[in-house]
């Protein structure tokens, strides 16, 4: 049993064939799915796949890409949707100096201010940070996130600030980049932080692991993230499978069996 605890099937590049691929996956061995949305109208998305398939659940918020045009009344339809069954995180949100699509106070500002939202609701948060590292952390710390915990996902830190997440009542999720050549940094990563804290995820239909790399990628490529993680740690497949699906079951506070 596996947990793909971040994917996107809102994504236009499953416009065809989402159903499909989902059930595909679930009947392939993956037990639960997240789906991280990005605006409003992917919320609305997440909830309707979460209420179609017991093995799937939602998380919402704002990604940092997706800003423009958001202001006080998108919280309050955040709110309405975080308070619906199956809502398991506030996500995805954080920071994104790579793309800068918004002006950086901006991101900061609706990052804050959703991390109030998971405080309020007692969710944890599933946070998007590229080459924003110090920023993402220090707005942790001074949001008091640790009260509701959460993850980044798609890691890209150092071990360091692994360790120092992880203080923070963090844990850490590792998506297809770790089966790519140059994965150096984050081998290392999901070699030295403890068991109980790492995660696994596809981010599909992004990020693609190999050997699949260049495909669209689904949540039942988890697999090969999972298999890499046993060779990392020198561990059976099924010993991080579960590992893994423990840990998500935690951090996301999921009761039901995996079907
Ligand atoms: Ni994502």
């Amino acid at each position: 049993m596996l947990f793909d605890t971040h994917a996107h099937y809102d994504d236009e590049k499953f416009i065809e064939d989402r159903f499909d691929v989902i059930e595909k996956a679930h009947s392939s061995g993956v037990s639960y799915i997240i789906n991280a949305s990005t605006d409003i109208k992917s919320c609305k998305e997440s909830l309707a796949f979460a209420q179609k398939y017991e093995y799937v659940y939602a998380a919402v918020g704002i990604h940092p890409h997706e800003l423009d045009g958001v202001d006080d009344s998108t919280l309050a339809k955040l709110l309405e949707f975080a308070k619906e069954d199956k809502v398991v995180a506030i996500g995805e949100i954080g920071l994104d100096y790579y793309y800068d699509t918004a002006p950086r106070e901006i991101q900061q500002h609706w990052f804050s201010q959703q991390i109030d939202l998971a405080r309020e609701l007692r969710l944890p948060i599933i946070v998007h940070d590229r080459d924003a590292h110090q920023d993402s952390v220090d707005i942790i710390k001074a949001q008091k996130a640790s009260e509701v915990g959460g993850v980044f996902h798609c890691y890209s830190g150092s071990v360091e600030m692994a360790k120092e997440l992880i203080n923070c009542n963090f844990y850490i999720s590792v998506g297809g980049s770790l089966t790519f050549k140059n994965a150096k940094k984050l081998v290392e990563v999901v070699r030295c932080i403890p068991m109980e804290r790492l995660l696994i995820e596809t981010d599909c239909p992004y990020l693609t692991p190999e050997p699949h790399r260049g495909k669209r990628n689904d949540s039942s490529y988890v697999r090969f993230v999972a298999e890499k993680v046993a060779e990392i740690r020198q561990m059976d497949f099924e010993e991080v499978a579960e590992a893994t699906l423990r840990n998500a079951k935690e951090l996301f506070k999921i009761k039901a069996p995996g079907y």
